[in-house]
């Protein structure tokens, strides 16, 4: 695992989210599903989707970080803003699968190429360890090199490519799969 913090800004802050930060993850989430093929859904995830998604996630044991800045509204108030999250859901249901998780990283289009990807991924494989996960996953559909290059520099290594896997915006995708043993 890579010791060393990005460069971030220091007005970034990542905790663990809390059903209060739903909104925002899912505004990051459905802009992603929108507009890319990072995410194979087809249409925006609903506001029950998002807490059924967080309340699963939670009482399977797995993690939800976020990275969090502040803007001034009106008033001159400050409003937390959430830039980014990350984490750690079920990769198979089956019993023999309890110790693998698959992650997923989702950085705000606007907040994208300031370290967040790569201190998100970073404290939820300190997690991980933490709460005895050995085997993490990762799922990077095709042409997405920077999540590649990311998971890469944490030591992920590639296991290998299924091919037309997917199937959005009228065309088969590619997808490459990755894994860390913590
Ligand atoms: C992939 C993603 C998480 C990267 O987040 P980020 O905060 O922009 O990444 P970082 O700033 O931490 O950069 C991490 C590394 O990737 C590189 N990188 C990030 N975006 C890049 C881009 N668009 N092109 C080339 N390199 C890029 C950075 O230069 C950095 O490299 P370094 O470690 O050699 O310095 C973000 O682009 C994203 O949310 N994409 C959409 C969702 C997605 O694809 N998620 C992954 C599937 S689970």
């Amino acid at each position: 695992m890579n010791d060393i913090p990005a460069p971030i800004p220091a007005t970034y802050k990542i905790r663990l989210a809390t059903e209060q930060d739903l909104p925002q993850i899912n505004d990051i989430v459905n802009h992603e599903i929108a507009v890319s093929i990072n995410n194979f859904n087809y249409g925006p995830r609903s506001e029950q989707d998002g807490l059924a998604w967080f309340r699963a996630t939670i009482a399977g044991g797995y993690p939800i970080f976020v990275a969090t800045t502040t803007k001034t509204v009106e008033g001159d108030e400050e409003e937390e803003v959430v830039a980014g999250y990350s984490s750690l859901g079920s990769f198979r249901q089956k019993d023999g699968y309890r110790y693998t998780a698959e992650y997923s990283v989702y950085i705000h289009h606007e907040h994208r190429q300031r370290g967040l990807g790569k201190r998100l991924i970073k404290d939820l494989l300190i997690e991980a360890k933490v709460r005895n996960f050995h085997s993490i996953i990762g799922s990077i559909s095709e042409d997405n090199e920077a999540s590649v290059h990311l998971a890469k520099s944490f030591g992920f290594r590639i296991v290998g490519t299924m091919k037309e896997n997917g199937y959005k915006f009228d065309r088969w995708i590619d997808n490459t799969f990755l894994e860390l043993l913590i």
